[in-house]
C-alpha cells in the first residue's frame, strides 16, 4: 500500500484538501505543521511548505525521509505561460526546470549545474492516472513544462525569458525544487497548477482576485486523482 504526500505551497492550496479529510491528526516539525489521516484506507500526509524553493524542498524531503511517503502529489496555482492557459485552466507537469539557476557564467546553459540536469520528469504512471480521470469526468487539462523560481513573475520581459529559454507553459515557485527532492529520493511525484493569473502586470491583482478559486480547482481534481489511485 502507498504511503501518499500531498503538499501545496500555500495554506489556501491545502486549505480544500483538508477540508475534504476527517480525523486529522496535526504533528509540527521544523517550523512547520504536517496532517496525518487515512482515507479510503490510504495513509495520507498533507503539509503546506510555505513559499519557495528552499521550503518547498524542506517539506518534501521530511514527508519522504521522516514521515515515510513513497509517493508524492502537489496541487496549488501557477502563472500562465502559454496563451491557451486561462485563468482557472489545469496544466500537468511533464517535466520541470528551475528558471533562476544562473551559473551561465561558467558556460553551462540556464537551469544547469553541475550532477544536475535542467530538466527532471514526472512520473509517466501518475500523469496517466491523472489523464484517466480527467478523461472520466470531461476534465479539461494540458500536460507542459513548468519553470520554478524563487520570484513572482509580474513582467512580459521575465515572462518571455522563461518562454523562450525553457519552452515553459507555466511558471511557480515550488515545483521545480520538489521534482529534485523526489528524483534524488527514487520517489514518483506528480506536479498540478490551475492558473490564478498571467505572469504579467496584472499579476498581482489576478493571483489576489483568484487564488482561492483556481487552488480549489486544482484540489478537487488532486482529489478524484486520489481517489483513482486507490483503485
Ligand atoms: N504562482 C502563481 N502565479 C505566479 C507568478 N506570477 N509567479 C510566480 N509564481 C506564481
Amino acid at each position: 500500500m502507498i504511503k501518499l504526500a500531498i503538499m501545496g505551497a500555500m495554506e489556501e492550496e491545502i486549505e480544500p484538501l483538508l477540508a475534504h479529510f476527517e480525523n486529522v491528526k496535526v504533528t509540527e516539525f521544523a517550523n512547520n505543521k504536517y496532517y496525518e489521516l487515512t482515507y479510503n484506507g490510504l495513509e495520507i500526509v498533507v503539509a503546506y511548505s510555505k513559499i519557495g524553493k528552499v521550503f518547498a524542498s524542506l517539506t518534501a524531503a521530511t514527508m519522504i525521509e521522516k514521515f515515510g511517503c513513497d509517493t508524492l502529489l502537489f496541487s496549488g496555482v501557477a502563472g500562465g505561460i502559454n496563451p491557451t492557459l486561462k485563468i482557472g485552466d489545469l496544466i500537468i507537469a511533464d517535466k520541470l526546470c528551475q528558471h533562476d539557476l544562473d551559473i551561465t557564467a561558467f558556460g553551462h546553459p540556464n537551469g544547469f549545474v553541475p550532477g544536475g540536469s535542467v530538466f527532471v520528469e514526472t512520473s509517466k504512471h501518475l500523469r496517466q492516472v491523472a489523464f484517466e480521470v480527467a478523461n472520466e469526468n470531461k476534465i479539461s487539462v494540458i500536460e507542459g513544462t513548468i519553470a520554478t523560481g524563487d520570484q513572482f513573475v509580474h513582467s512580459e520581459e521575465r515572462k518571455n525569458f522563461i518562454e523562450q529559454t525553457f519552452k515553459a507553459d507555466a511558471l511557480e515557485m515550488e515545483g521545480a525544487s520538489v521534482a529534485v527532492v523526489c528524483d534524488a529520493l527514487n520517489v514518483p511525484f506528480f506536479i498540478l497548477r490551475a492558473i490564478s493569473d498571467t505572469a504579467d502586470m496584472d499579476a498581482g491583482f489576478d493571483f489576489d482576485e483568484f487564488l482561492k478559486s483556481s487552488a480549489k480547482t486544482s484540489a478537487d481534481y488532486l482529489i478524484k486523482i486520489v481517489d483513482k489511485l486507490n483503485n
